[in-house]
């Protein structure tokens, strides 16, 4: 659901800022350091509780203010049903994060990031493919939790039985492991196999974007499920009893799943260029948004940071052109506005200029 009022406090050299985006493409644009990588942080923020730049998310409050806050509305349905609703967030000094719907306060992230499903695609994209195995796991399940309702209970359940196991492990209690092996092979089944039917739909999609996007770029992806493809899971915590026992936690299953990105049987980390790591990460990004919209009917909100970077003109018109297509909700920076008006041209869009922290929406003619 696209947001259709901004409020941001507090973000980094942000002045104070209420804005309403179109619902459609909303470019931002302004000089180095003029703060339009912190207004796509403040929506990211308000989706995950996360930034996408920062760890400690304490750094993403103003020097001068003790706390931040964001809030947005977000259009409802369409039609006769349309409603709004409110999202807040607020985040402390001390670091507590608090998020409220309409006045409720929402216990979990699951139920924030079901709300306001936000891709993005920035310069340090390319970590997906170079990053850790971990980084490329949580990308999946964001698919399989958006797509697959089931699929955050049996990961819920999951996580308690794989906690229980190890504990098992770090005690000793060799008797135990027999009463928790069953659950925990007949969860892992269970993530697996959500996951497999996510990938099913997913490769093929995966291969026509980054097709769109860049034909000649040829990556295959490879799923490993967090233990050998050939074994059963039930052999291998029996062969490996012994060194679980050691190191006091369970080596295989889903928590080591793993989306591996290859080009010809090379990680594509190895061996692709930074601009087209940059358009396969992109590929996949736009791939879930792609999957998600076909299973609830909404696309998630794009947030593309500095364009331009690692991109030639060719790739950005491609990548624009699939935002285009897909009809969703973006917020693009970058420094100059006429390279974002020579990627993009969308019959629908408002333009935003950032200077010193302060934005201000350009009238069109
Ligand atoms: N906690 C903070 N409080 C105040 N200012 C901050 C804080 N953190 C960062 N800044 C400043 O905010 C400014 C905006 O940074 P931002 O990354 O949003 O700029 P940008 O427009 O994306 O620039 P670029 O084009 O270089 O990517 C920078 O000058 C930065 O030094
Ligand atoms: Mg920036």
């Amino acid at each position: 659901m696209p947001i259709r009022r901004l409020s941001v406090r507090g973000v980094r050299n942000l002045a104070p800022l209420d804005i309403h985006p179109h619902s459609r493409v909303n470019f931002i644009y302004g000089d180095n350091g003029s703060g339009k990588s912190s207004l796509l942080e403040s929506i990211a923020l308000l989706s995950s509780g996360k930034s996408f730049r920062s760890t400690q998310i304490k750094q993403l409050i103003h020097h001068d203010a003790d706390r931040l806050e964001l809030e947005c509305e977000l259009d409802g349905t369409t039609g006769a049903d349309a409603q709004t609703q409110d999202l807040y967030s607020l985040r402390l000094r001390n670091g507590d994060v608090l998020f409220r719907l309409d006045g409720s306060v929402l216990t979990s992230q699951a139920q924030v990031a079901t709300r306001l499903p936000v891709q993005v695609i920035e310069p340090n994209t390319f970590r997906l493919l170079v990053g850790s195995p971990e980084d490329r796991r949580q990308f999946l399940d964001w698919g399989v939790f958006h797509v697959e309702p089931g699929f955050i209970e049996e990961w819920r359940i999951f996580r308690k039985v794989l906690k229980q196991r190890n504990s098992v492990l770090k005690q000793k209690e060799v008797s135990w492991l027999d009463v928790w092996d069953g659950g925990f092979i007949e969860a892992s089944e269970k993530i697996h196999q959500y996951r497999l039917a996510y990938l099913k739909v997913f490769v093929p999609q995966f291969e026509s974007t980054l097709a769109a996007l860049d034909a000649e770029i040829k990556v295959r992806l490879h799923y490993y499920p967090g233990w050998e493809k050939d074994s059963q899971l039930k052999d291998i915590l029996t062969r490996q009893q012994d060194r679980d026992l050691q190191l006091g936690y369970t080596q295989s299953g889903p928590h080591r799943a793993e989306l591996r990105i290859r080009v010809d049987k090379l990680p594509a980390a190895d061996v692709l260029s930074r601009g087209q790591q940059k358009t396969v990460v992109a590929a996949l990004k736009l791939t879930q948004g792609i999957l998600y919209k076909q299973s609830c009917g909404n696309a998630p909100i794009y947030l593309v940071d500095d364009l331009a970077s690692e991109l030639d003109s060719r790739h950005r018109l491609a990548l624009c052109q699939v935002l285009e297509d897909l009809k969703c909700q973006v917020f693009i920076t970058s420094i100059e506005k006429q390279q974002l008006m020579d990627s993009w041209t969308p019959s629908e869009f408002k333009v935003f200029h950032v200077e010193h922290g302060k934005i201000e929406e350009e009238s069109l003619p």
